[in-house]
C-alpha cells in the first residue's frame, strides 16, 4: 500500500465533543491529547517518516484566556511526561510556529524535548504551535527583503527554492496527506505554501473519537489517489492522442 511520507493532521473537534457530553471544553482537550498520543504511536508503528500535528494556531491566541491557559498547561504536562517515551520510541520532536509568543516555561520545555530527541532517527514528529501559514510566509518575505536591502540578495535570485529555504519548516518535505477531523473542510491557515499538492482527507469524526481504524481508512483512501502534479496520467501511448 502506498503510504504518505509526510502526514499532517488538523486535530479538530475537541470542544464540540465535550459539549455533546455536557462537559467543559477542557475535558475535550484532555481527551484529544490522549488520542494524539495513540495516533503518534500508531504512525511510528506504521513507519510513517514525518508526522505533523496542528496543536495550536496563531489565531487560537484569540480564544478566551482561560482556554488558552488550559491548552498551554496540557501541552506543558504532555511534553514533560512524554519526552522520555519519545526518546524510547526513537521519535524526533520538533516544532514550527512563532515560539516568541509562547511563555518562557513552555519554550524551555519544548527546547528540552527537541534537544533530548535530537539524535532520534525514527519518525520526525512536529507540533505546529502558535503556527500560521500566512505569518510564516510574512516572516519569510521580511527576511528576504532585509537581504535585498543589505545587498546580499538580488530580486531576480528569488525562486521557489529560495522562498522554501526561508520557511522554518524547510527541513520537512511537503505533506503528502493532510487529514482534518470534525467535518470542517478548510485548512485554517495550516501549511499554506507546503500544501500546494497535498491530498486532502476530511473525517466526520471529532478528534477525541478518532481511532487507529479511522487512520487506516484515511491511509487506504490516500493509497488509491493518483497524484498528477498538473501532468496527465501515464496512459498507454495509444490513448494519448
Ligand atoms: C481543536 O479542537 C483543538 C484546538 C484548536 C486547540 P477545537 O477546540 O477547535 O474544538 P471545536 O472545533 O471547537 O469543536
Ligand atoms: C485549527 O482548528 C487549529 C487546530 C486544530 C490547532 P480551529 O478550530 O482553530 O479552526 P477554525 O476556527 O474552525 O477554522
Ligand atoms: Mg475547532
Amino acid at each position: 500500500m502506498k503510504r504518505p511520507s509526510h502526514l499532517a493532521i488538523i486535530m479538530d473537534g475537541n470542544g464540540r465533543w465535550a459539549k455533546r457530553k455536557n462537559k467543559s471544553r477542557h475535558f475535550g482537550h484532555i481527551r484529544g491529547t490522549q488520542v494524539a498520543k495513540s495516533i503518534i504511536q500508531e504512525c511510528a508503528k506504521l513507519k510513517i517518516p514525518y508526522l505533523t500535528l496542528y496543536a495550536f494556531s496563531s489565531e487560537n491566541w484569540l480564544r478566551p484566556a482561560a482556554e488558552v491557559s488550559i491548552l498551554m498547561k496540557i501541552l506543558n504536562k504532555y511534553l514533560k511526561k512524554e519526552t522520555t517515551n519519545l526518546v524510547k520510541e526513537n521519535i524526533r520532536f520538533n516544532t514550527i510556529g512563532d515560539s516568541s509568543q509562547l511563555s518562557e516555561e513552555i519554550r524551555s520545555i519544548v527546547n528540552d524535548a527537541k534537544n533530548r530527541t535530537a539524535h532520534c532517527t525514527g519518525m520526525t514528529l512536529t507540533f505546529a504551535l502558535s503556527y500560521g501559514g500566512r505569518q510564516e510566509l510574512t516572516h519569510a518575505i521580511q527576511a528576504i527583503a532585509e537581504k535585498i536591502k543589505s545587498g546580499d540578495l538580488k530580486s531576480d535570485m528569488i525562486n521557489e527554492d529560495l522562498v522554501r529555504g526561508y520557511l522554518p519548516s524547510n527541513h520537512l518535505p511537503d505533506p503528502d496527506l493532510i487529514l482534518r477531523t470534525s467535518g470542517e473542510k478548510r485548512l485554517s491557515n495550516f501549511l499554506l505554501w507546503q500544501s500546494a499538492y497535498s491530498e486532502l482527507y476530511f473525517s466526520e469524526k471529532l478528534w477525541p473519537d478518532f481511532t487507529e481504524a479511522d487512520l487506516q481508512e484515511a491511509l487506504i483512501h490516500y493509497s488509491s489517489r493518483e497524484r498528477r502534479y498538473g501532468r496527465i496520467s501515464d496512459l498507454p501511448s495509444t490513448q494519448l492522442t
